[in-house]
């Protein structure tokens, strides 16, 4: 059971003419001037159905680098039908060869497919370099690399025999189909989500989102070309309720893998649920979902190690993260320090298009999330228990941009302390310092969700307080670190409350979910 040493992808530093710097800006220039079609792929096919939508860069929403075709039923019933004649020489096909064809995906990704998947990235989500890379590259690469070790040490857990007996346990992948519907913020989780449960043998039908098309279509491509066999995985792309109703409409509906929000897992939770007297199986569900993710300060905390953490934590990739801090809770005794280096921290982001490497901040994922954003702004503006302290500008004429904004209440329970934003929107409270286990049990009341948080704290006594009163209230706990930016094989990411099943993405225990093992016990 050896494959090689998964190691981290190291992450390249797009330095002023640096090669990979070049190589990214020639793919980014040659997409942004090609249409790109993008069809399903189903089987052997590519399927153009065309019926079409455009790809519009959120930078620049004017301009059309490209369209996809859009699935009708019949293209989803024969996604599934490929899927499932696809399945026994997979499932059966030897576990190195499946981990081969993984593995040299990986290195397709650090070599040639590099720059264009972090180009696709860039224009089709709107990420700056920085976080492109560390998604759509090194991100990607490792969930390949580590997966196929964890796959291994799956295979290896073997129960006790003795010479008269032999017990061993077949790691068999789920009877039926996998469903992966993944999300536009990662690239990276895009792909693992499909990739994780073909890996343990499975078939899968994926659903990009529609505002993922683009790196999509590079990631199966590159599947392929590294020996996926057709109808392994099959992409689908179009009405959302159309897809779902029709794949769970299969009794061959074997599982879902889920990133997106908590509003529609639970739908589809109530759904598979409704069914459930249809299906052959029971269907695995693993999903993760949303997140408000919190930033304790204590007053031991040292002041700039916060700030960069907040910072970090709340604005990069315009805070479209499910793990980023949204609201933090500071001590009335280090405000004044706190809220000068966070102003200075802030003022100094740039925020433009992504093609100028300067800018850390670039345009938020369409116009729904623009509109949902700046009436959150607009509304603090107006209450009496907020204030925008920083930033509260926006401009959709161009692209879809929010300034970085810091909304300050007095209200620990206003409404952006509580819900979900999903852009570059913090909101802050001052809590008093002799109230800081009153804001630990605060924090935990209000966390509907449990997926990211952090403390910080040089008082060693303060943080073991913050993680025992903390302790259901976040899936990812980090100690004078940012919320964010999980790094797989070293923190195994992943939430409970409503923000999901916490299968932890990147480990062994997500991967466990796709098999139904077989105990066989043979007698000499
Ligand atoms: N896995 C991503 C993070 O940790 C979402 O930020």
């Amino acid at each position: 059971f050896k494959v090689p040493k998964a190691i981290n992808e190291p992450v390249k530093s797009y330095a002023p003419n640096s090669p990979e710097k070049e190589a990214v800006l020639a793919a980014y220039k040659k997409m942004w001037n090609t249409q790109i079609d993008v069809p399903l792929y189903i089987g052997s096919e590519e399927i153009r159905t065309g019926n079409t939508k455009n790809i519009t860069p959120p930078h620049d929403h004017k301009h059309i680098v490209g369209s996809y075709h859009l699935a009708e039923k019949k293209h989803v019933e024969s996604a599934i039908a490929n899927a499932l004649e696809s399945k026994a020489a997979w499932a059966n096909m030897a576990w190195e060869q499946r981990a081969a064809i993984f593995l040299k995906a990986a290195e397709l990704i650090a070599g040639p497919y590099r720059a264009r998947i972090n180009a696709a990235t860039m224009i089709g989500q709107s990420k700056n370099i920085h976080q492109a890379e560390i998604d759509a590259s090194c991100e990607l690469i490792d969930f390949l690399r580590f997966n196929v070790e964890f796959m291994t040490q799956i295979y290896a857990d073997q129960p006790t025999s003795d010479s008269a007996i032999w017990n061993r346990l077949e790691y068999r992948p789920l009877e039926g189909f996998i469903y992966a519907i993944t999300p536009f913020n990662f690239t990276a989780i895009a792909a693992n989500l499909p990739a994780s449960a073909a890996m343990m043998g499975n078939v899968v039908i994926w659903k990009p989102s529609d505002s993922q098309v683009f790196s999509a279509k590079i990631i199966i491509e590159i599947f392929k070309e590294a020996g996926l066999p057709n109808g392994v995985i099959n992409v689908v792309f179009g009405d959302a309720a159309m897809i779902t109703d029709t794949i769970l409409a299969s009794r061959d509906f074997a599982g879902l893998h889920y990133t997106g929000s908590t509003f529609v897992f639970k739908d589809l939770w109530a759904k598979i649920g409704s069914n459930i007297h249809h299906y052959k199986t029971y269907p695995r569900i693993v999903g993760e979902t949303g997140g408000k993710d919190f930033v304790m300060v204590h007053p031991s905390a040292n002041v700039k190690q916060a700030v960069t953490g907040i910072v970090r934590g709340a604005f990069e990739f315009q805070g479209q993260k499910c793990s980023a801090a949204s609201r933090v809770y500071i001590p009335k005794s280090l405000w004044p320090a706190i809220k000068e280096q966070l102003t200075i921290d802030i003022q100094s982001m740039k925020m433009g298009s992504p093609e100028d490497f300067s800018n850390f901040i670039t345009a938020v994922i369409h116009e729904g999330s623009f509109d949902k954003l700046a009436g959150y702004i607009d509304r603090a503006k107006k209450d009496t228990d907020a204030e925008i302290i920083i930033g509260g500008n926006y401009d959709k004429s161009v692209g879809y941009f929010i300034e970085p904004t810091v909304i300050l209440t007095t209200n620990p329970k206003y409404v952006t302390m509580e819900t979900e934003l999903f852009g570059p929107v913090l909101t802050i409270y001052v809590y008093e310092d002799s109230k800081w286990i009153e804001t630990l049990e605060l924090i935990d009341q209000t966390s509907e969700y449990a997926l990211t948080g952090a403390i910080f704290s040089q008082n060693r006594y303060a943080i073991e307080e913050a993680t025992v009163k903390l302790q259901n209230a976040a899936g990812n706990l980090y100690i004078n670190d940012k919320p964010t930016g999980a790094v797989v094989g070293q923190q195994p990411f992943g939430g409970a409350r409503a923000s999901g099943t916490n299968d932890k993405a990147g480990s062994a225990m997500n991967l466990l979910r796709w098999v139904s093992p077989r105990t066989i016990k043979e007698v000499f």
